[in-house]
């Protein structure tokens, strides 16, 4: 495969910089930014060009993309229980990130765009044990998911416009090393990990039967490197994760717990606002375009995020970002910081 220049928005993020190594493994040549919002620098190889670079500007972006040919698009502020009670940052770091820097790959004449959008673009369609595909219309039910798709139609619109080519990738749930897990905002299994770790029960939110798919980052970057260079995904939107281990999660809490030799009794507290009760994705278009595999299992993939945050050590919680409404809908874990 020709060598090609690849840039990653949030390449000192979780996603964005596992998927750098992969590009250097290949031997591509990798440049990437971030803005520090939910980065950790340590996850940047010193291979990687790195610029603590914002992508909502415009003109660095245009700069920082002379000579790419692919950019992954993975800065976010992936905050989707946050989004209903802080929508203006959720909102900047999700659709604004997009506008600057694929406007500015316009003007470099970046050949690709890869899209990481989520499964939020969904909403609540998967019902009853339904199962999220593709040709489902969006109908995103919260700030993330609707930054997700505002993203998406303007990428659809700028591409028929100036005729890049793109794709939309949907990973879903994704887990392993590298996962912010001092965030008290989002990552689910991380935040439970880092609580037992601190003889700290659990806290789930509503009755923990929301049903979900967790996908392990190896599995997910594979099928991420294809969608940049194979012609069979361009102008497709993909789902990308496991449709055939659906797990709760007070079942994710109880592998944790058995992994941890913790003695689980979780603290329950009430559901969040617009969460989706059940969400799964079909895999069948990104078994049939990307090659797709699940080949971690749970088990296999939380006993790998236990090892690697007993490694880092457990921290206490960061609140790190602007709670923009209280009120009392707003969850008081956030509110009275109890997580
Ligand atoms: N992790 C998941 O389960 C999951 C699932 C579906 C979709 N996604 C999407 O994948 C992408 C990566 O997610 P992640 O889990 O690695 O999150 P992450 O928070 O680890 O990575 C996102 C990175 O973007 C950076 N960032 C935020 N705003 C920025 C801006 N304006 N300019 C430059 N950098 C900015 C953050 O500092 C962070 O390092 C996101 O777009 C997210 O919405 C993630």
């Amino acid at each position: 495969m020709p060598k090609s220049n690849v840039f990653i928005t949030g390449v000192a993020g979780f996603l964005g910089s596992h998927l750098a190594d992969r590009m250097l493994e290949k031997g591509h040549r990798v440049s990437g930014c971030d803005n520090m919002l939910g980065a950790d620098e340590r996850n940047v190889s010193k291979d990687v060009d790195f610029y603590r670079d914002d992508a909502r500007d415009f003109e660095k972006m245009k700069a920082r993309l002379k000579g790419v040919d692919i950019l992954y698009h993975c800065a976010a502020a992936p905050h989707e229980g946050l989004s209903v009670f802080s929508p203006t940052l959720i909102t900047a770091h999700t659709y604004n990130s997009t506008v600057g820097v694929v406007s500015a790959a316009v003007v470099a004449d970046v050949k690709r765009v890869v899209f990481c959008s989520s499964m939020a673009r969904y909403g609540r369609q998967g019902g009853e044990g339904g199962i999220f595909s593709e040709d489902m219309r969006p109908e995103p039910v919260d700030p993330y998911g609707i930054a997700k798709v505002a993203s998406e139609l303007f990428i659809q619109s700028m591409a028929e416009a100036h005729g890049f080519e793109y794709a939309i990738i949907v990973p879903h749930n994704i887990y392993g090393p590298r996962q912010k897990y001092d965030d008290p905002f989002r990552n689910v299994l991380s935040i439970m990990i880092n609580r037992m770790l601190q003889e700290k029960q659990p806290i789930i939110y509503g009755d923990g039967m929301q049903r979900r798919n967790f996908s392990y980052i190896e599995d997910t970057v594979g099928p991420m490197e294809k969608a940049a260079f194979e012609d069979n995904v361009i102008g497709e939107t993909i789902n990308v994760g496991p449709d055939d281990e659906f797990i709760t999660i007070n079942e994710a809490a109880e592998t944790l717990a058995d992994i941890l030799d913790f003695d689980l009794n979780p603290i329950y507290m009430p559901d969040r606002p617009q969460e989706v009760k059940h969400a799964s994705c079909s895999a069948e278009k990104a078994r049939r375009l990307l090659g797709y595999q699940t080949k971690t299992t749970f088990r296999e993939g939380a006993e790998e995020l236990v090892d690697w945050i007993r490694m880092r050590g457990a921290k206490p919680f960061e609140y790190h970002l602007n709670l923009e409404i209280i009120n009392d809908r707003t969850p008081r874990t956030w509110r009275d910081r109890l997580i």
